[in-house]
């Protein structure tokens, strides 16, 4: 079986028809050829994925396409880009808080999602946040410092 789907992307609209099995990470990445967000695990354990669905974080190897008819969603794409990096993404690269970077897109993505939610995260709030986040390179204490001075300025933005 295959539906319709409605879809807003960082602002953009998109309409796409997919099996019903397909997940989100999957239409992302194979049909509308967003691929910043990434696939590790496939079964919602590495954080990789990660994308704010209707402004909440989730993990879009776990998100049925079809459910998200209707709905809103950030990827890391809506970030920045190249030649204007968001303030998180300036914050990874100043505070070396990435290698390969395969695991970056999600850490973005939970970070963002926390600062708009709590923009004056205490320490404790930015390790929650990223607990979800499996990276394999640089450990983890490079990305929370990006995350606190980004918090810290008080300027959290530059996200879509
Ligand atoms: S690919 Fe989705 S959580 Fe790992
Ligand atoms: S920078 Fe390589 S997995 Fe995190």
């Amino acid at each position: 079986m295959e539906y319709d789907v409605r879809i807003t992307v960082n602002g953009e609209r998109y309409q796409a028809r997919v099996p019903a099995s397909l997940t989100l990470l999957r239409m992302l990445r194979e049909v509308l050829h967003l691929t910043g967000t990434k696939e590790g695990c496939s079964i919602g354990e590495c954080g990789a994925c990660s994308v704010i669905l209707d402004g909440k974080l989730v993990n879009a190897c776990m998100v049925l396409a079809v459910e998200c008819d209707g709905s809103v969603v950030r990827t890391v794409e809506g970030e920045g880009a190249m030649d204007k990096l968001s303030d998180l993404q300036q914050a990874f690269v100043d505070n070396h808080a990435l290698q390969c970077g395969f695991c970056t897109p999600g850490m973005l993505m939970a970070a963002r999602e926390l600062l708009e939610r709590k923009p004056d995260p205490t320490d404790d709030d930015i390790i929650e946040a990223m607990a979800g986040q499996i990276c394999r390179c640089t450990g983890y204490e490079t990305a929370i410092e990006a995350v606190r001075r980004v918090a810290r300025k008080g300027q959290a933005g530059g996200g879509k």
